[in-house]
Order: structure tokens, then C-alpha cells, then sequence
């Protein structure tokens, strides 16, 4: 169990995290949704430690994780992807996703580059195996930055959005993959996102955050028939759904 109590960060005068308290579960799928600027990505930063919260704890495995650095929360299993994912331009799909192995939490297992084919295989990017990473589209990119944090056998998966911009298929595509990674990999993902669709399509519970804290959580359909829900952030187009 990964814990969070009484968490804020601050940026000026702005609660970017307004006294968080969560609990994500081993092995399950959330999505977390909610307005631009809600908290989301600070949510992400502070759990995995790029950001430093003002105040609050964080529990894992029954200890406080507050003061680790980012690379040992990794060690210990928990893993991001990133909202905006910036890959080593002139290293390929394959060396871009061996960098996540350095941060491994898996201890015995298999060899480092049995796991890299294995999760090259996975998310289908053989075939753009030795391809630079700079000559990658923006889907790619995202696909590589999964492929880093799953190389490093996280138990507690974050991804910051990764459907914006697909056509109806791939967001199918995309949600069976997330729920399959979810489901054989023995991981918890929690799935930041705002593509309702591809959200609907995880089939799993959702929190909403708003202006730095979770106000709600439920079902998709508990969510997306919520008239607090609609108007803060869904608008009227789901108002008789
Ligand atoms: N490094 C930073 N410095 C100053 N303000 C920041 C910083 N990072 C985030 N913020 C502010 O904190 C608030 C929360 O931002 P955050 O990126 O966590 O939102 P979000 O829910 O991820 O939004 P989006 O859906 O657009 O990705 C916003 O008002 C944002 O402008
Ligand atoms: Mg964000």
C-alpha cells in the first residue's frame, strides 16, 4: 500500500496540493481526472519524489518515503511516465528503455536485456528497436517513456496521459494495453488522464481532483452522471448520459 497523508505543496501563493490524503492498493487500476491545473502531474512528482512536498507523508511498505530521492522510490517500485516525455534524443527505443533497468526493483528475475526485449515486444516497438529517439512521434515517445518505467519492474505505475490525440481505435487499443500491463505485470497503475473515452474504457474506479485535492471518487458512470462533476469539469455533453 502506498499512503498519503495531510500532503501540500506550494507554488507562491498557489496550493497546488491541498492536504492530500490517498491510498492506491497493490495490484488495481484507478484514473484520476480533473481540470487543467488541478494537481495532477504535482500529484505525480511529489509521490515519486521530483518534487519535494511542503508538508505531509508518505507511506510505503509501512515506511516513510518522504526523504528518499527519486531513484531510490524507484528502486523500491515506484515508477512514472511523464505527461510530456522527453526521451535522449540521439539514444535508440533500445537504449532509451535500458536506462529504466538501472532503476530496477526486480532483484533476481531475468537478465537486464531479456527483460528490455521482452517489454520492447510488449509495447511493439521492435520494429523501431535501433530507431533515435528524436526521429519518434509524439505516441512513440510516450510508448518509449512506458517502456523505461516498465523495465524497472515498478509495483506502483503512474502514467501522466498518454491518449490525448488518438483516433476512436487506438484508444482502444491503448486501454487494453493499460489494462493488460495492469494485470500481468503485477503492478498498480493509476492513469492520469482527460480522454473520458479511453477512461471509460479502463473499466475501473476514478478519483477527480480539483484544485489540488480528490472530490470525488466512483465509477465511470457514478462520475460522469455527478451534476457537481458536469459542471466543474465534464460540461453539459454528459449531462443526459
Ligand atoms: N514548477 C511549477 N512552478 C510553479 N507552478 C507550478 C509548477 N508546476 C505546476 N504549477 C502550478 O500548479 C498547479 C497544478 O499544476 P499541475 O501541472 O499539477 O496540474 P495538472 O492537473 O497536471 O494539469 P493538466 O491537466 O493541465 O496536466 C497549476 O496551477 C500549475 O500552474
Ligand atoms: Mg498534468
Amino acid at each position: 500500500m502506498l499512503e498519503l497523508r495531510g500532503i501540500r505543496k506550494n507554488f507562491g501563493k498557489l496550493a497546488a496540493l491541498n492536504d492530500v490524503n490517498l491510498e492506491f492498493k497493490e495490484n488495481e487500476l484507478i484514473a484520476i481526472i480533473g481540470p487543467n491545473g488541478a494537481g495532477k502531474t504535482t500529484l505525480i512528482n511529489v509521490i515519486t519524489g521530483v518534487l519535494k512536498e511542503d508538508s505531509g507523508t508518505i507511506r510505503y511498505l509501512h515506511k516513510e518515503i518522504n526523504v528518499l530521492p527519486a531513484y531510490l522510490r524507484a528502486r523500491l517500485g515506484i515508477n512514472r511516465t511523464f505527461q510530456i516525455p522527453k526521451p535522449f534524443s540521439n539514444l535508440t527505443v533500445i537504449e532509451n528503455v535500458r536506462i529504466g533497468a538501472l532503476f530496477s526493483n526486480d532483484k533476481k528475475g531475468q537478465t537486464m536485456e531479456e527483460e528490455v526485449e521482452r517489454v520492447l515486444s510488449l509495447l511493439r516497438l521492435k520494429s523501431l528497436a535501433d530507431k533515435p529517439a528524436k526521429e519518434l512521434n509524439t505516441e512513440q515517445k510516450k510508448l518509449v517513456d512506458l517502456g523505461r518505467a516498465l523495465v524497472s519492474r515498478p509495483k506502483f505505475l503512474f502514467m501522466d496521459e498518454m491518449g490525448a490525440g488518438l483516433a476512436e481505435e487506438e484508444i482502444l487499443t491503448l486501454s487494453n494495453l493499460i489494462r493488460g500491463i495492469q494485470k500481468d505485470e503485477g503492478v498498480s497503475v493509476v492513469y492520469v488522464g482527460h480522454v473520458m473515452k479511453l477512461v471509460k474504457q479502463l473499466q475501473c474506479p476514478i478519483a477527480v481532483f480539483s484544485e489540488g485535492s480528490p472530490i470525488f471518487q466512483g465509477s465511470y458512470d457514478e462520475v460522469t452522471s455527478n451534476p457537481a462533476i458536469i459542471k466543474l469539469y465534464l460540461g453539459e455533453r454528459y449531462a443526459q448520459s
